[in-house]
């Protein structure tokens, strides 16, 4: 039999076996997986949104449905000086966001850390009287969100603003404008964009003293008559904080305040920490030692199956309120992304994120995906 006859009875097999004609499926990805439960986002790096990281670029393009700054909209990025802006990076972070139909959160309006050294004193370095900041803050917010009006479509307003027991932090805001420095941050963002949905954003919400504490807050705005849209808990966990049962608890009390809750920086840990759930302040760092750093070389099988399992057990959990949660957002697309490589030890080799330090999905991946399909 010639070859084009033994080519043409091949191509009828194909046909009546139908291999032929199955067009190849479109890979099922965390977006499309999760497109009708919630958002997954992704913190972008400056490498990222100028386009340099192009494996990054290739996964967020690919998995994720929303973004956040993981830094450049930080008060000493964004307004170095008090009578100068620098919007360089955030034009670039909102650009690709919108170049990839991504949903926008800006981050974060007032933050007591990353602050430019002018906003707390006056030309004399004298600590400014509570009008001065007043007046600085809601300059910063109104410049900045109107700026991004219709763009961005919601902001962490205030981030960190409560301690582990409830109380106020007793960071400058607090101290020279007092509690209300929170309810005005929300009035001017508002002001500012009355369309744009409005988050306060805190870490280690699973303890009962956050989570009372940011009731009492949320409860506060809403009596104010004041947009709060949502809550973010930040999810910064580890292997063994926090209970996810106590994160719950917490994700439950926000959601009963009639607000949207948001997993709004997650990472996983694997390495030991220097103190129990050492939270996410960024202030507290810790030296280096050999004894933290135990996963330079790799994970060892049984350790990373164990991280797998934690990670899949908080998703289940996301899944099983996914009427509560519009949002679930990495803190980094890939390993080598994440902050918690130098935080609270710097110098270390962590695996905290869903994508590896060759951008190759980790099997968690696949479980969340499964498990959406359910
Ligand atoms: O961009 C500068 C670079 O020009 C300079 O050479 C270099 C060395 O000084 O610093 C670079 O800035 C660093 C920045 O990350 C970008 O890499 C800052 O020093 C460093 O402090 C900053 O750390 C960030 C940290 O917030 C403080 O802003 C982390 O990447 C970021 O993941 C972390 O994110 C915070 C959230 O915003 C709020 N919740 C907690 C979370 C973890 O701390």
């Amino acid at each position: 039999m010639d070859m084009k006859k033994l080519l043409f009875v091949g191509f009828g097999c194909l046909l009546l076996s139908g291999c032929a004609s199955k067009v190849p499926e479109t890979p099922v990805t965390l977006k499309s997986a999760l497109a009708d439960k919630f958002y997954i986002g992704t913190a972008l790096n400056q490498a990222q949104f100028s386009g340099r990281d192009t494996e990054g670029i290739r996964v967020i393009r690919e998995q994720f449905s929303a973004v956040v700054p993981e830094n450049c909209m930080k008060s000493e990025v964004i307004h170095p000086e008090e009578d100068r802006y620098d919007f360089t990076q955030a034009d670039q972070f909102v650009a690709f966001g919108e170049a990839n139909d991504l949903f926008i959160t800006g981050h974060c309006l007032v933050w007591h850390s990353q602050t430019p050294p002018w906003l707390f004193v006056d030309a004399k370095g004298k600590e400014v009287s509570k009008e001065v900041l007043i007046e600085r803050m809601k300059a910063h917010i109104t410049t900045v969100v109107s700026r991004y009006k219709g763009r961005i479509k919601g902001w962490d307003v205030v981030n960190e603003a409560i301690l582990d027991d409830g109380s106020y932090r007793e960071s400058k805001f607090y101290k020279i404008i007092g509690e209300e420095f929170i309810p005005l941050a929300f009035q001017f963002a508002h002001e500012a964009d009355p369309d744009a949905e409005l988050y306060y954003n805190d870490y280690s919400m699973a303890f009962e003293g956050k989570r009372n504490g940011v009731v009492a807050l949320v409860k506060s705005l809403k009596a104010k008559g004041l947009r709060i849209d949502g809550v973010g808990m930040q999810g910064h966990i580890g292997m063994d904080y926090p209970a996810i049962e106590e994160f719950e608890k917490s994700l439950l009390a926000f959601a009963e305040l009639g607000v949207n809750v948001m997993i709004t920086e997650l990472d996983l840990t694997v390495l030991p920490s220097p103190k129990m759930d050492v939270g996410a302040d960024v202030a507290s760092t810790f030296e280096y030692q050999q004894t933290m750093n135990p996963y330079a070389d790799g994970l060892p099988e049984d350790v990373d199956a164990a991280w797998t399992a934690r990670y899949n057990e908080f998703f289940k959990l996301f899944l099983k309120h996914q009427d509560k949660i519009t949002r679930v957002t990495l803190w980094g697309v890939s390993d080598g992304d994440s902050w918690r490589n130098g935080w609270p030890i710097p110098g270390r080799t962590d695996y905290a994120l869903l994508f590896d330090r060759n951008h190759q999905p980790k099997p968690i991946v696949n479980l969340i995906i499964k498990e959406a399909q359910q």
